[in-house]
C-alpha cells in the first residue's frame, strides 16, 4: 500500500487478531480506495460483514489471505470474496514453496491483465512498457513444487486442524490460557495463537522444556519505526494487548504424534494448577501410547506432575 503511495489506515482487531468489522464505517473517508481484511493465522475474517460494509460504500475489498490457503465458509475459499485477493507461497505457509512466491488471484479480466503486466516490468507485450512494473513473476521452480504440493492442500490443512482440536482440549481446561477454538473449516490454522498475561515467562519456561514458540506479532504495524509518529497506537487497544500477550505453538501438519504430547505435557507443566482437573477431564486426550507421554491411567499421569 505504502509503496504506491497509499495511505494505510488501521483499523482495531477482534480478540482473533482480524479486523473488526463494526469499526471500518469510521475509518472510511472520501479517500479510501480499498478495504483490506487479513485472514490471521488462516482464520477467515468476518468476509460477510465486511461485504456489506464495502458494497455500502462502493469500495472493493482486496483479501490479504497469504495465511489462510483452503478456509472456507459456505462454500467459498479465502481468496475467492474480493475483488483480488493476494497469497503469499512462503515456505511456511500452508502451501508453501522451497523458496518464495506468492500470488495474486481475481474474477476481473482487466484486472488480471493488469497485474499480469505489472509483475513482468509492466509489459503485457515485449520490448512495450506501458506502466513502469517489477519483476515479480513467479519462479518456474517454485511453480512445479506448489503443482506437486497443492493436491495435499486439503490433507495437510485437516492436519493442522486435528492439532488444533488437540490443543484446544487441552489449554481451553488450563488456567491463565485464552485459547482460540475448537473451530470449524473457516480455520486453516496457519498458527495456533494462546493468550496470556504472563506470555514471556510462558514461552521461556515453554523453551526450557524443549518448545519452541513465537510470537506473531511483538510489535503491531502501526508500532513499527517505518512508521514513527503516523500512527497513535491509543487508538488501537486490542492489537495492542495482542502484541504483549500472544503465543504460537507448534503448528505443522508434519509433527509427529510424540512432538504434539511433548508440547501438550509442557503446557500442562506450565500451568501446574489445573493438571489435575484436566487429567480427569480428558485421560484419552491428554495420554498417548508414546514413551514420552505414556501415562493412560490417571494414577500413572500422576507422576511425572508430582
Ligand atoms: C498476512 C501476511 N500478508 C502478507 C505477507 C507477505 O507475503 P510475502 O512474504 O510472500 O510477500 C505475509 C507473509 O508473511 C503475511 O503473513
Amino acid at each position: 500500500m505504502s509503496h504506491v503511495g497509499a495511505r494505510p489506515v488501521p483499523v482495531d482487531v477482534r480478540h482473533d487478531g482480524n479486523i473488526d468489522p463494526d469499526r471500518i464505517a469510521a475509518a472510511v473517508t472520501r479517500r479510501t480506495r480499498a478495504i483490506v481484511p487479513v485472514h490471521l493465522f488462516g482464520h477467515l475474517a468476518d468476509m460477510e460483514a465486511i461485504l456489506d460494509v464495502a458494497s455500502r460504500f462502493g469500495l472493493p475489498v482486496v483479501e490479504d489471505a497469504a495465511q489462510a490457503h483452503g478456509a472456507e465458509r459456505l462454500g467459498r475459499r479465502a481468496g475467492s470474496f474480493g475483488t483480488l485477493s493476494a497469497f503469499s507461497f512462503y515456505p511456511t505457509k500452508n502451501l508453501g514453496a522451497l523458496g518464495d512466491g506468492g500470488a495474486v488471484c481475481t474474477s476481473d479480466a482487466m484486472l488480471a491483465a493488469a497485474v499480469r503486466s505489472l509483475r513482468n516490468y509492466g509489459s503485457a507485450t515485449k520490448n512495450r512498457h506501458d506502466v513502469l512494473g517489477h519483476n515479480s513473476r513467479l519462479d518456474d521452480l517454485q511453480a512445479a513444487f506448489l503443482s506437486v504440493k497443492l493436491p495435499g492442500l486439503d490433507a495437510a490443512n485437516d492436519s493442522r486442524r486435528n492439532l488444533a482440536g488437540r490443543y484446544h482440549d487441552v489449554f481451553s481446561a488450563l488456567p491463565g490460557f485464552a485459547c482460540p477454538g475448537p473451530g470449524d473449516n473457516s480455520m486453516v490454522w496457519h498458527q495456533f495463537v494462546l493468550r496470556s498475561d504472563a506470555r514471556d515467562s510462558l514461552q521461556a519456561r515453554l523453551a526450557l522444556e524443549g518448545v519452541g514458540t513465537a510470537i506473531h506479532y511483538p510489535v503491531a504495524p502501526f508500532d513499527q519505526p517505518c512508521y514513527a509518529a503516523s500512527y497513535d497506537s491509543a487508538q488501537f487497544p486490542i492489537a495492542s494487548e495482542l502484541a504483549s500477550t500472544v503465543i504460537s505453538l507448534p503448528m505443522a501438519d508434519y509433527l509427529t504424534e510424540l512432538e504434539i504430547c511433548h508440547v501438550l505435557q509442557a503446557g500442562i507443566r506450565a500451568a501446574s494448577q489445573g493438571w489435575l482437573g484436566l487429567i480427569r477431564k480428558y485421560p484419552n486426550r491428554v495420554a498417548c501410547d508414546r514413551p514420552v507421554c505414556g501415562f493412560p491411567l490417571l494414577e500413572e499421569f500422576v507422576i511425572p506432575f508430582g
